[in-house]
């Protein structure tokens, strides 16, 4: 069997159209645009790539892009819990993401649970993810949701499938699995203790990995015909000296021989992340000014 190339690029496109065709309408009835305010402290190369690329997304979809560069030496803890109180407090920010990793000197924690859970776009407040597990409305986190999309759109109804995520993070593994519960998936979280990781992949109609480890799922781990979702996205050795590539963890080579679909990396889940955030800035909009959207997204 040779997989359907799952692509999760024009996926987002469509996603991203579909935002933008719902913020003009709610621009036009409510007189503002949604605001999202992203909030990057220091110079990691790859987090200045994603929040410029967040920003272009964000005003490409008609919403105000509202950026806060900080610097790691000078910025307290202190200063930064300061910011997000302002944006919490502000009318004009519908959304805020403070992009991760920070700086070692700072607690994650204690500044992402600063953040209003009704602001919070990327679903990362524990309030957000007892929502999430308790079936109430808030934010789910991007990249879970975005895959979720994905299969949706592969399987439509995914009722009574066998769901193997592998990876247990706050940011994607647990929130996957309980999207998959959601809809109604018999679901297996597994992770670094997972005895016979191998066979307990072979059980599942559907893999979500995610564990940031390069091609580590292999073609003869699958069910012939499942349907792969690889979120990893890892730097590896080029076969030219000095170059480097980017890979999953999913062996696309021998996978895509045993799946009957499969996403790439890149061009998979990665575009979905950004599509998804602009959704969540624009329903985190509409909820605080009741405007009701003619396509839920
Ligand atoms: N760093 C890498 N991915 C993400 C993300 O989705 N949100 C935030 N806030 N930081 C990240």
């Amino acid at each position: 069997m040779t997989a359907r190339i799952i692509d999760g690029k024009a996926a987002a496109a469509t996603l991203r159209t579909e935002v933008a065709v719902e913020v003009a309408r709610f621009t036009a009835a409510t007189g503002r645009a949604p605001g999202l305010a992203v909030v990057l402290v220091g110079e990691d190369p790859a987090s200045a790539v994603y929040v410029r690329n967040k920003g272009i997304a964000t005003r490409e979809a008609g919403m105000l892009s509202f950026e806060h560069k900080l610097d790691a030496e000078t910025t307290s803890q202190a200063d930064l819990l300061a910011l997000v109180d302002r944006l919490n407090a502000d009318p004009a920010v519908d959304g805020i993401l403070v992009q991760l990793p920070l700086p070692p000197q700072m607690d994650a924690d204690a500044i992402l649970t600063r953040i209003d859970p009704d602001k919070d776009v990327d679903g990362f407040h524990p309030v957000n993810a007892g929502r999430l597990a308790t079936g109430l409305p808030g934010f789910v986190p991007c990249t879970p949701y975005g895959c979720l999309l994905l299969l949706r759109a592969e399987l439509g109804n995914l009722s009574g499938k066998s769901a193997v995520v592998i990876g247990r993070s706050n940011i994607v593994g647990k929130p996957m699995a309980m999207l998959l519960l959601a809809d109604s998936c018999t679901v297996t979280i597994a992770h670094s203790r997972t005895k016979d990781l191998p066979a307990v992949v072979r059980q599942a109609d559907i893999v979500v990995a995610a564990v940031g480890r390069a091609e580590m799922v292999k073609g003869d781990w699958l069910k012939p015909g499942a349907i792969v979702i690889d979120v990893g996205i890892n730097r590896v050795p080029a076969s030219e000296p000095g170059k480097t590539r980017l890979v999953g963890d999913v062996d696309f080579a021998s996978a895509s021989q045993v799946a009957s679909a499969i996403t790439p990396v890149p061009g998979g889940v990665g575009p979905m992340t950004i599509a998804c955030l602009i959704r969540n800035t624009l329903v985190s909009a509409a909820r605080r000014e009741n405007f009701k959207l003619e396509n839920p997204l």
